[in-house]
């Protein structure tokens, strides 16, 4: 059992469900990481049920703020209603399906394919329930396939290894789905994360629906190349950049199965030297995204992180026709929008250039963002133009 200090069950009642040292005053039992304890306040009243995990810097996740068996049957019910939450979403075949404690699964990522799932776990108390909760997602969502990428930074802190492999079905050497009329593809086990940046399918429609035939459009940390492909199926000229050689050749694939090999060329290579290559060559470019890597894992980070984003602005900027568009984000909890605004408008500074916020945007709906877990915010974007 885990017992709480005076106050602290108050954020925990309303949905937080994260339980920091510092809010524990006592545990019994069990210490086995990843054990389900009951969580009580100072009173011994009922606060919930906890993955407990002492290595962790977040020893106790609450799952349940009821009392009741956590087996297949509840895994089962949150999975159902985040399925029923994404029903709605459209032209695409790809979709996060569970969203780790958005979906009230802590540390549970599921993405779906065209019906192949990619599964991260990513603390020790789903490792404990991988049996249970596999049984679940399996018979909640019918999938031919599913393979694991629990490869992440985040087991680490749990004092977990990594865990990759195909967890069920025959996976596919070459996954492959369209959003929009875009058809991408990655291999399963040779790609970044769970294979595809599904969250930022909102940003890439966008920029899509500003380019005609006559943009030039520059991709910096372009993975595979979502905003390349969307923008050149539009008409655009595309240049990504990358320093994932094996992201760049995906890119290259992809472009070919879309017939877009013209449109869409790669430079491979660190992105600020790149840019700087790019400037000496006199490019120029009608709109460019920056969608750099988490670059800020912890809040000492954001100084040095936002030198970055000024530097690539910056050099963006000078290649940038007038009235040129940016779309700038992160995917940093801890760089808020005004760090992003800031970084830019000392890039706009040190460019000579005068920026229009024309949007701010944030994750889409298959990413939820809780209000009450802060955490759950991740994604945020600027989108930008340059007088
Ligand atoms: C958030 S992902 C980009 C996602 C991409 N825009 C998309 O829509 O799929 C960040 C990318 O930055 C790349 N990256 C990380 N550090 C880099 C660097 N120093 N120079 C160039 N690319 C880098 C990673 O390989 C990764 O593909």
């Amino acid at each position: 059992m885990i017992e709480l200090k005076i106050n602290r069950e108050r954020r925990i009642r309303n949905f937080h469900p994260w339980i920091f040292k510092d809010d524990i005053d006592n545990v019994s039992g069990d210490h086995t990481p990843g054990t389900l304890l009951e969580v009580k306040d100072i009173g011994g009243a009922f606060v919930g049920q906890a993955f407990y995990n002492p290595r962790s810097n977040i020893p106790a996740r609450i799952i349940s703020l009821e009392r009741g068996k956590i087996g297949v049957d509840f895994y089962r019910k949150k999975i159902r209603v985040a399925l029923e939450k994404r029903r709605t979403l459209v032209n695409t075949n790809a979709k996060r399906i569970i969203n780790a404690e958005s979906d009230g699964i802590p540390g549970f990522i599921v993405d779906s394919f065209d019906g192949i799932l990619a599964v991260q776990i990513r603390n020790a108390g789903l490792e404990l329930h991988r049996e249970i909760i596999l049984e679940a997602l399996q018979k909640e969502t019918n999938a031919v396939a599913a393979f694991e990428r629990s490869d992440t930074s985040e087991r680490n802190k749990e004092g977990l290894q990594p865990r990759v492999g195909v967890l069920w079905g025959e996976v596919p050497d070459t996954v492959r789905f369209i959003e929009d009329e875009v058809q991408f593809e990655f291999k399963p086990f040779d790609a970044q994360k769970t294979g595809f940046y599904l969250d930022q399918r909102d940003n890439r429609r966008r920029i899509a629906s500003m380019v005609t035939a006559s943009s030039r459009v520059l991709d910096v940390y372009s993975y595979t190349g979502g905003f390349s492909l969307y923008a050149a199926k539009n008409g655009a000229n595309c240049l990504a950049v990358d320093k994932d050689a094996i992201a760049l050749q995906t890119l290259e694939r992809s472009a070919a199965q879309n017939k877009l090999e013209k449109k869409i060329s790669v430079r491979l290579g660190d992105a600020l030297e790149v840019l700087d290559q790019l400037v000496l060559e006199k490019k120029r470019f009608t709109h460019a995204i920056i969608d750099p890597p988490t670059l800020a894992k912890r809040k000492e980070e954001v100084i040095a992180a936002k030198r970055i984003f000024t530097i690539a602005t910056k050099n963006v900027l000078k290649m940038l026709e007038p009235n040129g568009i940016i779309l700038v984000s992160t995917c940093a909890f801890h760089i808020k929008v005004d760090d992003l605004l800031e970084a830019c408008r000392m890039a706009g500074a040190d460019a000579g250039r005068k920026l229009e916020v024309i949007d701010v945007t944030y994750q889409p709906s298959d990413h939820p963002w809780m209000l009450q877990v802060p955490e759950s915010l991740y994604l945020k974007s600027l989108l930008l133009r340059a007088e």
